[in-house]
């Protein structure tokens, strides 16, 4: 399946705006946009080193405040659909949804033998609850898993406890299989930390920061054995495909407290999530970098700013922080993950010119499937509420070809988004 994208051009890819779009062998959509400006017709799958799915997305948006546009966005749609036979276009939910992609969940032969970097990574894995997710993930053979926090619903004070409770979900027999053939690392979040949505207060952080250690077999010698917070970098690297860095951000141990509201949290101007000594080892992985792709492993959500719960925007000094560190070192393919939410989703969001990607996975184990119309802005399609992991799968031809998924059971591809 191939597909057309018309878009306007600007002086950099990053900054032109895709402005309309459809299937090639369904016959092209044509849009008589009124602002006249200059156009470019670009062939969906035939060029690289440009997020044409989240610059549509943008066009989207920022069009929708001009009635002329609405309007022309409406005669695009309506004439689209009947060109597409009944495929959908022009919402960010039916962009990502590539039915090549979608068709190759079939075929075991997708993965490995096609040569193809998989990353896979989830959350929230209650060790008392049904673990339905480990023989698909086990199934596409990643070349590495992430944990992303609530490893374990440890807490508790008492040591013991909490290795009981990482005992119990280690000794799965697929989780099991898959440490025997995958290399495992992880962050954590406020459950296995020890305390629900605690920070730098909690008084057994060090010593839980030992039982999590434990947990992820790092050896003795580790720098994490000695310091403080978990955080950590890993570069996975595959020759023909990419080398992949992927940094793992500690979100507990120095946070500072959140601000309470009557819907739940609201900001916190002047406190801290990383702390001094973590936003430095950060700077220094980022500024010498030179990855194909970055991803930055967080356990809460970094782009989402509406829900009430923890998030990045509770502390919206650090998320800018964040952000303009990624810009400032133009980071090559940023892709941020995170987990917390017990809900699975997608985000987008242009800052400071540069454009940044969210996939939130997981739950593992227990999905919030009471969550079906949270705001956010910057969601492309649509939440994810049953029990979920994602993926990163890239693949290169001429060019890096990075695709992002949300899973459910047996592999359902839930939500997914190309990112060249
Ligand atoms: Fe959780």
């Amino acid at each position: 399946m191939r597909y057309a994208v018309l878009w306007r051009k600007t002086s950099s890819f990053w900054s032109g705006s895709i402005l309309a779009f459809g299937r090639i062998d369904s016959g092209l959509c044509r849009l008589a946009w009124p602002s006249g400006v200059g156009w470019t017709l670009n062939d969906y799958d035939g060029k690289c080193g440009m997020n044409r799915g989240l610059q549509l997305k943008e066009a989207w948006l920022n069009h929708f405040n001009d009635p002329l546009r609405v309007l022309a966005i409406a005669l695009f749609v309506v004439g689209c659909l009947s060109l597409m036979n009944g495929s959908t276009v022009g919402s960010a939910e039916d962009i990502g949804s590539s039915g090549d992609v979608a068709s190759n969940e079939s075929d075991e032969s997708h993965h490995r033998d096609k040569d193809c970097m998989i990353i896979a990574f989830g959350c929230c894995c209650h060790q008392e609850f049904e673990q339905p997710l480990w023989d698909d993930i086990l199934s596409q053979g990643p070349d590495l898993w992430i944990w992303l926090g609530d490893n374990i619903y440890g807490d508790s004070e008492d040591m013991s406890v909490m290795r009981a409770k990482y005992n119990q979900n280690k000794s799965n027999p697929l989780y099991q299989q898959l440490l025997k053939s995958t290399p495992v690392i992880g962050t954590w979040d406020d459950h296995d930390y020890g305390m629900g949505d605690g920070g730098k207060q909690f008084s057994m952080k060090a010593e839980s920061q030992q039982e999590h250690l434990d947990f992820l077999d790092v050896p003795p010698d580790d720098i994490r054995r000695t310091r403080e917070g978990v955080y950590n970098s890993y570069l996975l690297s595959r020759k023909a495909i990419a080398n992949v860095k992927v940094i793992l951000l500690d979100t507990r141990y120095f946070r500072d407290d959140l601000v309470v509201t009557d819907d739940h949290y609201g900001p916190n101007l002047e406190g801290e999530i990383l702390g001094e000594a973590q936003w430095k080892w950060l700077e220094q992985e980022l500024a010498g970098s030179d990855a194909d792709i970055h991803i930055i492993g967080s356990s809460i959500q970094v782009i989402s700013e509406e829900h009430g719960l923890e998030k990045w925007a509770n502390f919206p000094a650090e998320r800018k922080r964040l952000l303009d560190l990624l810009v400032r070192f133009d980071v090559k393919h940023p892709i941020l993950i995170s987990g917390d939410r017990h809900i699975g989703e997608m985000s987008a969001l242009r800052w400071n010119g540069k454009y940044f990607f969210e996939v939130s996975a997981g739950s593992l184990t227990h999905a919030r499937k009471d969550i079906d119309d949270e705001i956010n802005k910057h969601r492309l399609g649509s939440i994810v509420n049953v029990e979920n992991y994602g993926t990163i799968e890239v693949s290169r031809d001429d060019c890096l070809k990075i695709k992002v998924f949300i899973k459910a059971d047996n592999r359902k591809v839930m939500a997914d988004f190309e990112l060249n």
